[in-house]
């Protein structure tokens, strides 16, 4: 007998599938309340999974990480969607079907083609694939045992080293075929470019959503706050790593977009508002939106600006955040107590250390972090690093949180003012300054200079 694994957030739900299951014994069923423990299930090489019924009622962003898990975890196993009356904005990703709320449980699965009774065993157990062939992954034959038709090219790996088609993207499952195949290897093959096109399509899918003039503005804006709390929560939760690097990558291009369409759009009054509600969700969010704002007077390329950029913002302090003397990220310098100063003060390597132990993240985006406090006249901290020495990007991060300093102390709008002008501004280039009194402006954070 096969599995199905069912992800619902809804008891009464779950409960009502257990009980039709039973009368059907076609698959059996695994049923999970969340995403997140859905994962641990997908992520478990040794189950065998026949299909993957998933929710997505709230219509949130994870659903896409969700589906780029499953094609990293299960690259063949068909997912199917519960609950989504307007599934048309997933037409172009690789999902087998939409079912609404009140379906069965024998026709969920009925749009899988069932294991006869004789051929399958209840202790089946999913191989895990042995040995690597370049520029392919392995796929075990059984994933495909469920599948109507082939859903990317797959190949054989032949005894003499040889890598053939066995069947090509589209074509129907015959399971006789299958069935012949296994007795020569467990394993097929999908090659690694086809892979990754398939999970670019699922990261332009997501991105494509930011653009449909359907979905309005105020829905777009708390879905990023939404995900902003839960990437930004995670990472002061957790030790970073790759996973988590690869989520706030996600949610950064989606603010990007976001932030772009509303600068062109010329809207003061709702940047400024956004601007408001950022600062309430997120101080780490409100650094993020000003350091994409001040990025419009440079020329950045985009990706440049999510990944060097939006990246060392997010993960700047994270020294601070996992500090041995607790979380200490919110702290304003001065209040730092005495026995951390040291610390504190050499922060921005720790930060760039501990990511580079823990992630693969890349040299520019390190020497960002590194230099987050440093200023273009050397009297940042902790190398006194400047002039032409001193990253762009580091030189906006680095303003933007001396900004953001004098703002929570300063105890009126002219005092900011007054201290930027004569504390904060001759420390960095003029370029930078022009730009940075510019998003000011705009933003209503300060109405003169
Ligand atoms: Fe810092």
């Amino acid at each position: 007998m096969g599995s199905v694994l069912l992800v619902h957030p809804d008891w009464k739900w779950r409960e009502k599938i257990k009980v039709q299951s039973k009368e059907s014994a076609s698959f059996r069923p695994l049923l999970c309340s969340s995403l997140l423990e859905a994962r641990e299930v997908i992520g478990n090489a040794l189950i065998p999974l026949d299909g993957i019924y998933l929710p997505v009622n709230d219509g949130r962003s994870s659903l896409f990480e969700f589906l780029e898990f499953c094609l990293t975890n299960r690259p063949v196993t068909p997912v199917f969607l519960l609950d989504q009356p307007d599934a048309s904005f997933l037409k172009s990703i690789r999902i087998k079907g939409v079912f609404p709320q009140d379906t069965t449980f024998s026709t969920l699965v009925g749009a899988l083609r069932a294991s006869t009774p004789e051929e399958a065993t209840d202790s089946e157990v999913r191989p895990i694939p042995s040995g690597v062939r370049s520029g392919f992954i392995a796929i075990p034959t059984l994933d495909f045992r469920s599948s109507s038709t082939y859903p990317a090219d797959v190949f054989i790996h032949h005894q003499d080293g040889s890598m053939n088609l066995f069947s090509s993207k589209g074509s129907p499952v015959d399971r006789r075929y299958l069935e012949q195949a296994e007795k020569f290897s467990h394993w097929l093959y999908m090659s690694d470019l086809q892979h990754r096109e398939a999970r670019e399509e699922i990261r332009n899918a997501k991105l494509a959503r930011y653009d449909l003039g359907g979905i309005s503005e105020p829905w777009l804006k708390s879905e990023l706050f939404a995900e902003a709390r839960q990437v930004l929560g995670t990472i002061r939760k957790e030790m970073p790593t790759d996973p988590l690097i690869r989520r706030a990558h996600g949610f950064l291009y989606s603010l990007f977009r976001y932030l772009n369409r509303l600068d062109r759009s010329g809207n003061a009054p709702r940047m400024i508002e956004f601007l408001h509600e950022a600062a309430e969700t997120d101080r780490a969010l409100q650094s993020l939106t000003l350091s994409l704002l001040l990025c419009g007077h440079f020329r950045f390329e985009k990706t440049a600006i999510v990944e060097i950029l939006c990246l060392a913002c997010m993960l700047q302090d994270i020294s601070l955040i996992h500090s041995p003397f607790g979380n200490i990220s919110e702290l304003l310098p001065d209040a730092i107590p005495p026995e951390a100063k040291n610390f504190y003060h050499r922060h921005p390597l720790h930060s760039a250390d501990l990511l580079a132990s823990s992630t693969t993240l890349g040299q520019t985006t390190l020497q960002v972090i590194r230099q987050h406090h440093e200023t273009k006249d050397r009297k940042g901290f902790p190398n006194r690093i400047g002039g032409s020495q001193l990253h762009p990007m580091a030189e906006v991060l680095s303003m933007i949180n001396q900004y953001l300093i004098i703002r929570d102390t300063a105890s009126s709008p002219s005092e900011i003012l007054d201290l930027l002008n004569r504390v904060v501004f001759p420390r960095y280039s003029q370029e930078m300054t022009r730009a940075m009194a510019s998003v000011l402006l705009k933003t209503g954070k300060i109405d003169s200079f």
